[in-house]
């Protein structure tokens, strides 16, 4: 893999040269030839040199005008917007993360790399490994496309991505950290942050006994709200974790950020819950100070690749310091090795295999049907369904006196198919199929309101109040 350039004002000129080879590329509709896949191969995008975009920073005014030259408003806006999270993984920390996946069983299938930038991960892929990478940024997912013509590289937002749940046997990267929630209405109902939302969606969407091996915040593990951590639990075994220092990504992404290594498997229906003892993240006491610290790495002081220590200088809370005590790229394939282990040793190796027809349910998630969210109610053949978070649409009891009710309550229109979502009841004790339909992710605020996706709307019109069913035999005050 080409080396990317460290200094700021020789990143921006990289760049810039892979920029005005993509249009060099997109004029003449030629592959990239060996030499101009190098100078795109030095691309590092823009979260190590945000500067370029600041203009009232003079000290690159001239390359802010050629970038300016070579990118259309569009592309600038999505460019700008790379700044925050366009952090690309050390080569050595993603070969030894394909290394453990190795180690863990994979042989080869298809695999996903959520955010996937240049192609970091794609460019390191295994003989093998069917690689589909989705990014963002147009101009970065051009350059993942030219450098790796052989993969699919899918220029989107990975909150839109509609892919069926259950489709990659592997999932592997290192996702974009924001505080920020993306609207997901298949994937992110619960209103995950960035990160978490990456990790579940990419979930969701590999194989029962598949593998996701990802680079993340540190707040997965750290954030004292543990609904996140519970929510990937439910879906998947943590085989390991590795926190990295300070300093891991200095010399390739230019950022100081403690990140750490999930290795996760896709349950199965055979994992055990032996995994748990990472939901909570605990105070520590790290001399100057303390801080929540998840009780994974409290209680696996190994898995930290450094000494961790309270930094009082950056915030007024204090912050974390992991401070390195070798070289990292060792000791990660060391502690991956330690995951691997442990992970053969508990019988829960790389083994992923096809959705059963049950889990499918009725209806994959497939593009044509991101309407039916988690939650919804459906009728149809005499059959009430509700969409459960795996996508599968699951058999609802209802009551017959209120089997004839219900539909007509929805209001949604003539078709086969309608869409409801519940609202928390007024009473302490609804029916129980009330609480059956509205048994949705922890985190989820239902809402009475159909989103503007109901099929067979008469009006077709957005956001269209769809009345909630209240049973007549509810108190009045019940009734809304
Ligand atoms: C931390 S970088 C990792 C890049 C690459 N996977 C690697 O490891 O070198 C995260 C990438 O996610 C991309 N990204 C940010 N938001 C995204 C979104 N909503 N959908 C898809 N990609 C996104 C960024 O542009 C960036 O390229």
């Amino acid at each position: 893999m080409p080396t990317v350039p460290r200094a700021p004002g020789a990143r921006i000129a990289a760049n810039l040269a892979a920029i005005r080879v993509l249009r060099e590329l997109s004029e003449t509709g030629h592959a990239a030839t060996p030499e101009q896949q190098r100078t795109l191969g030095a691309w590092s995008s823009w979260g190590a040199v945000p500067q370029v975009f600041d203009e009232s920073n003079p000290t690159y005014v001239a390359q802010q005008e050629q970038l300016r030259g070579l990118l259309s408003d569009t592309e600038w806006d999505a460019a700008s917007r790379t700044t925050i999270n366009a952090h690309y993984t050390d080569p050595t920390f993603a070969a030894a993360m394909w290394s453990g996946l190795a180690d863990l069983g994979f042989t080869g299938g298809t695999v996903l790399e959520p955010g996937c930038g240049s192609g970091t991960f794609i460019g390191l892929a295994p003989e093998g490994a069917r690689m589909t990478g989705v990014e963002l940024d147009p101009v970065t997912a051009a350059i993942a496309g030219h450098l790796y013509p052989q993969a699919t590289v899918v220029a989107e937002s990975f909150a839109t991505t509609r892919t069926p749940a259950g489709t990659y046997d592997a999932v592997i990267g290192n996702v974009p950290f924001a505080n920020v929630t993306l609207t997901d209405p298949v994937h992110n109902q619960a209103r995950h942050v960035m990160h978490n939302h990456f990790i579940l969606k990419s979930l969701a969407l590999t194989k029962p006994g598949g593998t996701v091996a990802v680079l993340t915040s540190r707040y997965t593990m750290d954030a004292q709200n543990p609904a996140a951590r519970r929510a990937i639990a439910e879906q998947a075994v943590l085989l390991g974790a590795v926190r990295l220092p300070n300093g891991a990504h200095q010399r390739t992404a230019g950022t100081q950020v403690i990140t750490d290594l999930l290795v996760l498997r896709k349950r199965d229906g055979t994992g055990s819950a032996a995994d748990l003892d990472w939901e909570r993240a605990e105070p520590a006491d790290l001399g100057e100070g303390s801080l929540r610290i998840n009780t994974y790495f409290q209680q696996r002081p190994q898995q930290v690749l450094g000494a961790m220590s309270y930094d009082a200088g950056r915030y007024d809370s204090g912050d974390l310091r992991v401070t390195a005590t070798g070289e990292v790229a060792p000791a990660l394939e060391h502690a991956v090795r330690r995951i691997v282990t442990g992970a053969r040793a508990a019988g829960l190796t790389h083994h992923p295999r096809d959705l059963t027809d049950a889990e499918r349910g009725v209806a994959a998630l497939t593009g044509a049907q991101v309407d039916r969210f988690v939650g919804h109610l459906a009728h149809s053949g005499g059959q009430f369904t509700r969409r459960t978070a795996a996508g599968v649409d699951e058999v609802l009891e209802v009551p017959r006196t209120q089997q004839g009710e219900l539909p007509g309550c929805w209001g949604c229109g003539t078709g086969s198919w309608r869409c409801w979502r519940p609202r928390p009841p007024t009473l302490t004790t609804p029916p129980s199929w009330w609480r059956s339909a509205a048994s949705l992710p922890p985190a989820t605020t239902p809402t009475s309101r159909c989103t503007g996706r109901c099929n067979g709307s008469p009006s077709g019109a957005p956001g269209a109040s769809i009345p909630t069913p209240v049973p007549r035999s509810w108190p009045r005050s019940a009734r809304r």
